[in-house]
């Protein structure tokens, strides 16, 4: 018996990203960066946030401990493979020997991408994800990375995750490796302050998202043990360690997401809903999400000229919080029977009543999604956003590519399953 080698995983990888929370820490980040030895760091932010007193905070608190800054703020929303390479080729030039990103998912992962690029030179398609790209292993460490959210939303400074919109290929994929995972977070919530409606809803959502799906993936002692000891993935699948932190992100959601979004002023809200965001970051970094991500990395691809309010964009874009949360209650009516006991906690930590039966669960939590959506001003289902029935199959091949995710999910999703999940996206109430 003792020599059976062990066919499902047996083993739990805690990786517990440093992270500083709390009102004045941007200040912390001068200090922060010249304890790490760094003596010239390049800044990213983006053009709106570049004229914002939060990121002159950061400058202020660089230079005062004698930290040379070269500044990009020519970050794109929601980046591309093209808006990486040019970050890389201005972090080449810049000779640096730090990063500090400032700014929201879009700006922390082009800074992650950035120092890879510039760190170990390589054609662009090396690190990406497979299918898209050839996913090489990272050869090794990058330079230090502080990375300081001004969105409640993506988590992207607890995770080794860069995501882009590959553009040849009309969807969105990413590059994943522990390697990328920030050194440090420094996430204060006065960054919050200046966030428009639309933002803190979408970005909302993304969390809402990030803790739903790894709270329900398919738990890690189901997947196979890896060939190697070194070779665990970075998502892992729902696990102890994740489901703590995905838990309570879901109940702050719950009782400020509406309040947050609604009212600038509601600094408690704002700051509770910015909390949840490094929670679930933490958690969905140790679990992985899954299907509703796969179907959005496909729906932002194939965007049909949609243009957001309050985003300062140029370019037509679904915000990736909205293009995730369209089809969340599709999903959750598929995913209910693998595991109702959760399904129906999230339920009513999102203020739904309790259900008896379990064959109700999964469209008790679609309603109680839909109900939080509508309060929030998202858009009713993928229609709303301009996509039509005849773009199900692009759109499933889009998400088919996303195997990494599906692989997560505590079903199995075929293109079939995934085609009947669009038609279920696209009005929500
Ligand atoms: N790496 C990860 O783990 C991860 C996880 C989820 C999402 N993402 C990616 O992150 C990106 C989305 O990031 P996001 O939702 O944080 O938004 P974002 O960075 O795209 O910013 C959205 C808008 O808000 C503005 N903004 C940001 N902070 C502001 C502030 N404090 N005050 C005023 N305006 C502000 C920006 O200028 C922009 O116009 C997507 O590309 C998504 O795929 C990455
Ligand atoms: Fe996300």
């Amino acid at each position: 018996m003792h020599d059976v080698p062990h066919e499902h995983e047996t083993i739990l990888e805690v990786e517990a990203p440093r992270v500083k929370f709390g009102r004045g820490a941007i200040d912390e980040v001068g200090p922060e960066a010249a304890a790490a030895g760094l003596r010239r760091v390049a800044l990213f932010t983006d053009a709106r946030l570049a004229k914002l007193e939060f990121v002159e905070r950061a400058r202020r608190s660089l230079r005062a401990a004698g930290v040379d800054v070269a500044e990009f703020d020519r970050v794109r929303i929601e980046p591309t493979d093209g808006s990486f390479r040019d970050a890389a080729a201005f972090a080449q030039d810049a000779r640096v020997d730090g990063y500090v990103s400032v700014g929201g998912g879009s700006v922390i992962d082009t800074a992650k991408a950035a120092n890879l690029y510039a760190t170990y030179p390589a054609p662009f398609e090396r690190y990406v994800n497979a299918p898209l790209g050839e996913g090489a292993p990272v050869p090794g460490p990058l330079a230090p990375h502080i990375a300081c959210p001004t969105t409640s939303g993506t988590g992207s400074e607890c995770t080794g995750i860069a995501i882009f919109d590959f553009e040849a290929h009309e969807v969105k994929t990413g590059i994943a490796s522990r390697r990328l995972r920030p050194t440090l977070g420094i996430v204060d919530p006065d960054a919050t302050r200046t966030l428009p409606t639309t933002v803190v809803a979408s970005s909302g959502f993304d969390v809402l998202a990030h803790a739903l799906e790894s709270y329900t993936a398919r738990p890690y002692t189901e997947r196979s043990r890896p060939a190697s000891p070194l070779a665990r993935p970075l998502s892992q699948g729902a696990n102890p360690y994740s489901d703590l932190a995905c838990a309570e992100a879901l109940r702050l959601l719950g009782d400020n997401l509406e309040r947050a979004v609604h009212d600038a002023g509601d600094d408690e809200a704002r700051e509770a809903v910015m909390y949840a965001a490094t929670l679930a970051g933490i958690g969905f970094g140790n679990a992985g999400v899954h299907v509703p991500h796969g179907m959005a990395y496909a729906v932002a691809g194939l965007v049909h000229g949609y243009r957001p309010p309050d985003y300062d964009a140029d370019h037509a874009m679904v915000p990736h919080g909205m293009s995730v949360i369209v089809s969340a209650p599709s999903v959750a009516r598929f995913t209910a029977s693998a595991a109702p006991e959760k399904h129906r906690r999230i339920a009513m930590l999102l203020g739904a009543e309790r259900t008896k039966h379990d064959d109700e669960i999964g469209d008790v939590l679609a309603v109680a999604l839909g109900r939080l959506m509508r309060a929030t001003g998202m858009p009713n289902g993928l229609r709303a956003l301009g996509y039509v029935d005849a773009d199900v199959p692009r759109l499933v091949a889009g998400a088919f590519a996303q195997q990494r995710l599906l692989a997560n999910a505590p079903r199995r999703v075929g293109e079939e399953e995934l085609a009947a999940l669009f038609a279920g996206a696209m009005t929500v109430w």
